[in-house]
């Protein structure tokens, strides 16, 4: 029998904490069947709070035995929570038992390999100790860690040590979501790093034995994100050691917990014959963010999870401008906005669409979304263009000041900058609460020197949210006149109404705008223009962001052409690419992405925006018919650049190689069209990186010319559990047309289908979600296989699961028969005996 349906938790319902925490010792006795916790915690009543007794969140806690002020009580033990009256100012001492080796869902104490580790947020704190595991209680703890394990570590700086344990203190206060422990078999890599403040930082990167060879880059990557801190937000780092775990069973990429960020192992090891170009950029962006979460989400940490974007969309805009400080702004804005639309333009359109701050959730871990954490950024993003860079600093300043120490709201956050710019900035506040992507439509008139632009704004209905008001967007824009040279540089318009003109004197008659400029806000911009327009941007737009686009553009609508009309490639598409693609002023990775054509989950959107219903079949076709035409129009200038872009001498991650790499591996992609793979199968031969492996690896699956190869590279890196991880994904996510589900269905069989690591799970069926045609099968394979294995791994691992359901998310737009299919296969879930709440959270908002 099902449990009544799990009560919705409500932002409305927030109410402060009636105990506050003083401080926290705990003591761990490890054991895989029989790890014992005990803990010592002062509890002081809140004056804020409204009385009432002592409740501590616990969840699956066998209790040995509790006392308060050194009294043996007997608390009133629920499922989920202990409840007892309780002094207003006492020691809470503690002991249970948990079986870390019998945790599959790695929240709380687990372990992977041999290894312990922890996963505290959201809330897996309590399912180590009985604690109030809420992010507004705030303690320093100390820990102290008993085990014949070599390495024992916790947060903060390690005090003392001795044979069989070591006990850590951190003396800033923190929530419990960021307590972690680790213990187990581990090398140490180590450097070091001086703070602007002069303090001398041990710096640790924690690996399993063989991975040390691996760990340059995470290292590298460090420094600089400490470096960067402490220039562009003032922030410097806080204590003498700091360290970086990389685990291999993890249900996320990596974790902030104070001073011991732990990480999937995935995105810290790396070396040039293992790692992609592309593994070293998330690297990079990865270490940078945990690292700044030390500030932004550590020192000042969100009140409730329903301001998880206060930390999160902070953080990530700031690992983004870290990043393309490090590499290309440019490039790095394409590339953030194409995962903006393909992720979170997605989730805003369909039934998961909610607030970037919700006011609602079952589960907070399905709340930790493209919305929160890329919308969030954006929204910061766009602040900091309304106010300009040094408004912003003199906020993030106050900010840090006002604020430090502290559980805090996005109401806190706004009101440092209306505190420096005395803005009001109530309807920019909006972009917190109203869900759903904006529609921007423009158009313009000319005249008498005066470029006038007419603005139209519209916020569509949501689940819940059915009428919005009109929000503050800042859209960038400028004019490019018809001879190519600029006749407005880059303007600010602030749209407030539904519907507003902005009128610019050009001193021109005629000239085309660019509008959305660095895309400036996360809208859907419609504007009509003729091809040779769009063509005239491609060629002359002083913005990167809008020449990028501008061919994306013309593509999309060539695309869409062929899909819906059978219409041939269009030639001045394919002549618009010749002059961007030899223009060798241009940097190698933008071209890369100029090449690029929109993915196939992207014109299925496109085409159910238009009230169309995709075809995945004649959407994948169609694709293949463009890049073969791309090929053969531009064989010449590809197999130039092919020849031309070799890189002499050892393989080095950074970005203008890694640019090299992905102009000729684009345009190796197109070759291998047209030439047998003859070129991929030598690239592949002679490849002493991995980014050229798997490029040419890839090149000859898509085209179902890779059989040999692929049992090669098998062969050669079998033992290599992450490079093995390539090897599942490739295959799957470039199998040709509809055979996808097949090819992932025959790979759950492979020995090395290791299913319950999350990270192999994801390599087969997560990938199957990233080919569009094999996942929306007319014949339903695609559906059924990825049910089949949800309602497998619910039981072990809800998290994942319940993330993975998001390969449905838009099952509506598609034809009855495959809606019947998928609805069959959700159904199929909902229905599955015992179902964790994580899933069936997901799965009944996905049915709507
Ligand atoms: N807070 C982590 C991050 O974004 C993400 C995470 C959430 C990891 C929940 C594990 C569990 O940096
Ligand atoms: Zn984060």
């Amino acid at each position: 029998m099902k449990d009544a349906a799990p009560r919705a938790i409500k932002l409305a319902d927030y109410r402060p904490p009636a105990y506050l925490v003083e401080d926290v010792k705990l003591t761990f006795r490890l054991d895989p069947k029989a790890t014992r916790v005990l803990s010592a915690i002062r509890f002081r009543r809140n004056p804020e709070g409204d009385g009432g007794p002592l409740r501590l969140d616990g969840e699956g806690l066998r209790l040995i035995r509790a006392a308060i002020d050194g009294a043996e009580v007997t608390p009133k033990v629920l499922p989920e929570e202990l409840e007892i009256e309780a002094p207003d100012d006492f020691l809470w001492e503690c002991e249970v038992e948990i079986a870390p080796e019998d945790n599959t869902a790695l929240e709380g104490l687990y372990m992977s390999k041999g290894m312990y580790c922890t996963q505290c947020e959201a809330q897996g704190f309590r399912k180590i100790t009985y604690y109030p595991d809420r992010p507004d209680v705030m303690a320093p703890f100390e820990v102290r860690v008993e085990s014949d394990l070599p390495v024992l570590l916790s947060n903060g700086d390690k005090v003392e040590t001795g044979e069989g344990y070591a006990v850590w203190r951190d003396p800033w206060k923190k929530p419990a979501y960021l307590f972690a422990l680790v213990a187990g078999e581990l090398i140490e890599v180590r450097d070091s790093f001086t703070t602007s403040e002069g303090r001398h930082v041990a710096l640790s990167i924690w690996v399993r034995k063989g991975d040390e060879t691996r760990c340059d880059y995470a290292m590298d990557s460090l420094k600089r994100s400490m470096k960067w801190d402490e220039e562009a937000y003032g922030r410097a780092y806080d204590l003498d050691q700091f360290s970086i775990v990389a685990v291999d069973d993890f249900n996320m990429g990596a974790m902030e917990n104070k001073a011991l960020n732990i990480f999937n192992a995935r995105y810290v090891l790396a070396s040039p014959e293992t790692a992609t170009d592309a593994d070293y950029a998330r690297i990079e962006s990865i270490v940078a963010h945990e690292y700044f979460h030390n500030w932004t989400g550590n020192r000042i940490t969100c009140r409730d999870w329903f301001q998880l974007c206060l930390k999160e969309g902070l953080t990530v805009f700031r690992d983004q401008i870290f990043s393309g400080d490090e590499r290309s702004h440019a490039v790095k804005r394409i590339e953030e906005v194409h995962q903006l639309r393909a992720r979170q333009f997605r989730e805003d359109a369909g039934p998961l669409a909610h607030p970037v701050r919700p006011t609602s959730y079952i589960e907070i871990n399905n709340f930790y979304t493209a919305t929160v954490y890329e919308k969030g950024a954006e929204i910061i993003g766009m602040l900091r263009t309304l106010i300009g860079p040094e408004a912003y600093r003199k906020g993030t300043d106050l900010y840090f000041d006002r604020h430090d120490g502290q559980a805090c709201t996005i109401e806190d956050w706004l009101q440092v900058f209306e505190d420096v710019t005395g803005r009001d900035l109530s309807q920019f506040a909006l972009w917190y609460h109203q869900a759903g992507t904006p529609r921007v439509t423009v158009s313009h008139r000319i005249e008498a020197g005066t470029l006038v632009l007419s603005f139209r704004q519209e916020v569509p209905a949501t689940p819940g949210q059915p009428t919005k008001q009109p929000m503050l967007i800042p859209i960038a824009v400028g004019a490019i006149g018809r001879d190519g040279t600029e006749v407005l540089p880059t303007q600010i318009v602030e749209l407030t109404e539904a519907e507003q003109e902005a009128p610019f004197e050009i001193g021109a008659d005629d000239a085309v705008p660019s509008v959305l400029r660095n895309f400036s806000a996360p809208v859907i911009l419609t504007q009509e223009m003729s091809a040779e327009d769009r063509a005239l941007l491609l060629a002359h737009d002083t913005d990167p962001f809008n020449k990028w686009e501008a061919g994306r553009q013309l593509a999309k609508t060539a695309l869409l052409r062929m899909v819906t009309d059978g219409a041939e490639p269009d030639a001045a598409y394919l002549d618009a690419l010749e002059p961007v693609l030899t223009d060798d002023r241009l940097d190698p990775s933008f071209r890369a992405l100029v090449l690029g054509l929109p993915s196939d989950d992207d014109m299925a959107q496109t085409l159910a925006d238009a009230n169309s219903t995709p075809d995945p079949e004649a959407i994948a076709a169609a694709r293949r018919r463009m890049s073969e035409a791309m090929a053969r129009r531009l064989e010449a200038p590809l197999a130039e650049l092919y020849d031309r872009l070799r890189i002499e001498g050892p393989y080095s991650p950074d970005a203008e190689s890694a640019g090299k790499r992905s102009l000729r591996n684009a345009a190796l992609s197109l070759l291998t069209k047209i030439d047998g793979g003859e070129r991929a199968r030598t690239q592949f031969a002679a490849a002493d990186n991995m980014t050229d492996e798997v490029a040419a690896l890839s090149a000859l699956v898509r085209n179902g010319r890779g059989d040999d190869e692929a049992q090669a590279f098998h062969d050669r890196w079998k033992d290599d559990r992450l490079v093995m991880d390539k090897w599942f994904t490739l295959q799957v996510v470039n199998a040709p047309g509809a055979s996808g589900a097949a090819v992932a269905d025959r790979l759950t069989q492979h020995e090395a289908f290791d299913w319950k690591n999350p990270n192999r799970f994801r390599s087969v069926i997560g990938a199957l979600g990233a080919n569009h045609a094999a996942f929306h099968a007319a014949d339903g394979s695609g559906y059924r296989l990825v049910a089949d294995w949800l309602i497998r791994l619910d039981p072990l691992n809800p998290q994942t699961t319940a993330r993975m359901t998001t390969m449905f998310e838009t099952w509506t737009r598609y034809d009855a028969d495959r809606r019947a299919l998928a609805q069959e296969a959700l159904e199929r879930i909902a229905g599955a005996e015992g179902l964790s709440r994580d899933t069936s959270e997901m799965v009944t908002r996905i049915l709507g």
